[in-house]
């Protein structure tokens, strides 16, 4: 069979040394892939103006799989400050790369898993019976609908006039905003299309059958925000009584279900929100099963085949420049295996994920998250594994 070509996007900080030892990983699980270089970050921000430069478009264009690690953003001043000289007289404005890669390729179907491992002591527990100690086991599958609602970039400071105009057409905005002068109003808009809500939810819905999960839970707030999350849940009442009648639609408000997530975490299967309630309540989730060190994910175009791969954490610049690397690569791994289902590679990512798996069980090798130590260079001395350590205990596994 030809080898895939995957798209490898190292990006800043510490993306550069996850998605190395990951690649080491997938080497040793026997996965045959090309990898080739795609530049994206900060580094391309300050020496060309753009951190995601078109040749690296070019490259997802063409092989449609790309791992990508982290990168690096800084407000706009700070931006502009470490802009290369000769470029700063040309009005360029920075802005996230992942979040242009997920619009350009419209990658609007983001899936991120929360599955606790046995034997991870960042587990979350809880107080049973008496003095008993629970740790449920928690299995929830987040579907985050990746490029409308709120984080579409529609939004104002002191609007133009025709938006203006058009909202004090709404008789609330009219009573309860008038007042406001129009320099002195902010809006940020909550778009939800239909073919866009109806995408995410189906998603939700055939992973759920898929993998045997007996619900799907639309997180939003349809009480109050009635007419994008009203959409939503009554969308996704009628797909599941045309389409998924097996599957039970449980309905929760996100403000709700932040807590509900630690009174009984294990009652939930799959999860599907907007862009916002999809990003709060899955680092709730990711939060009882470890944090940042675990938390994996999917960005999909199922149209187009195009799916790039990534650890929710960001660069952690603190531990970028460590002699020894401490993070924890296991978020990473994680998401290359979500990479391997992608492209129907399941065997290997099993045999990942299990290896990971016995490695967590057996609990001798620890990155310095899992031994609840504060991150800092001298870890490894004090007995935490290294990047590279975490990543031979799996190949070791496997
Ligand atoms: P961060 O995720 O980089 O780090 C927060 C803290 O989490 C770290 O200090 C560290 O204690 C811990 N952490 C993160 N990854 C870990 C790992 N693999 N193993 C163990 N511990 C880990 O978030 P922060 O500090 O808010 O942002 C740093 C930079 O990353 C910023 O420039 C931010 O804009 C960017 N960022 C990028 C993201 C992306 O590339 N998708 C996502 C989040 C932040
Ligand atoms: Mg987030």
């Amino acid at each position: 069979m030809a080898k895939r070509t995957i798209v490898s996007m190292p990006g800043d900080g510490i993306g550069k040394v996850v998605l190395e030892e990951t690649i080491r990983v997938l080497e040793a699980a026997g996965f045959k892939a090309n990898y080739v270089n795609g530049d994206i970050g900060w580094e391309f921000w300050c020496k060309e103006g753009n951190p995601l430069p078109e040749r690296t478009i070019k490259l997802i264009e063409e092989h449609k799989i790309g791992l990508f690690g982290a990168i690096t953003s800084k407000p706009k001043d700070a931006a502009f400050d470490e802009l290369a000289p000769e470029l700063k007289e040309k009005g360029l404005v920075y802005s996230s790369p992942i979040v242009g890669l997920r619009q350009h390729f419209g990658l609007d179907i983001c899936l991120r898993p929360c599955k606790s491992y046995i034997g991870n002591p960042l587990n979350f527990i809880r107080r049973g019976q008496g003095d008993a100690i629970e740790e449920p086991a928690v299995d929830v599958a987040i579907f985050r609908q990746n490029t409308e609602g709120l984080y579409g970039g529609v939004e104002w400071s002191n609007p133009p006039d025709q938006v203006y105009e058009a909202l004090m057409t709404h008789p609330k905005f009219k009573k309860n905003f008038e007042w406001c002068p129009k320099e002195e109003l902010s809006v940020s808009t909550r778009i939800f299309t239909k073919k866009y809500t109806e995408r995410i939810l189906r998603a939700a819905f055939e992973h759920a059958k898929k993998y045997g999960y007996k619900s799907v839970t639309v997180c939003e707030k349809p009480n109050v925000i009635r007419e994008t999350s009203g959409m939503m849940y009554k969308m996704a009442q009628q797909i599941q009584k045309a389409d998924y009648p097996n599957i039970e639609l449980w309905n929760t408000n996100i403000d709700a279900q932040m807590m509900w997530l630690t009174k009984n975490p294990e009652t939930y299967g799959v999860i599907v929100a907007g862009n916002m309630f999809g990003d709060i309540v899955s680092d709730g989730f990711a939060g009882l099963i470890g944090g940042l060190g675990f938390a994996c994910s999917a960005q999909i175009n199922p149209e187009k085949g195009i799916g790039v791969f990534e650890p929710t954490h960001g660069s952690a610049p603190k531990y970028a420049d460590y002699k020894v690397s401490i993070v924890n690569p296991i978020a990473m791994i994680e998401s290359a295996c979500m990479m391997l289902d992608f492209i129907d590679e399941n065997k290997i990512a099993a045999k990942i994920r299990k290896a990971v798996a016995e490695v967590i069980k057996e609990g001798k090798v620890r990155t310095y998250d899992m031994m609840k130590m504060a991150g800092r260079a001298d870890v490894v001395e004090k007995g935490a594994a290294s990047t590279q350590q975490m990543a031979d205990a799996v190949i070791a596994k496997l």
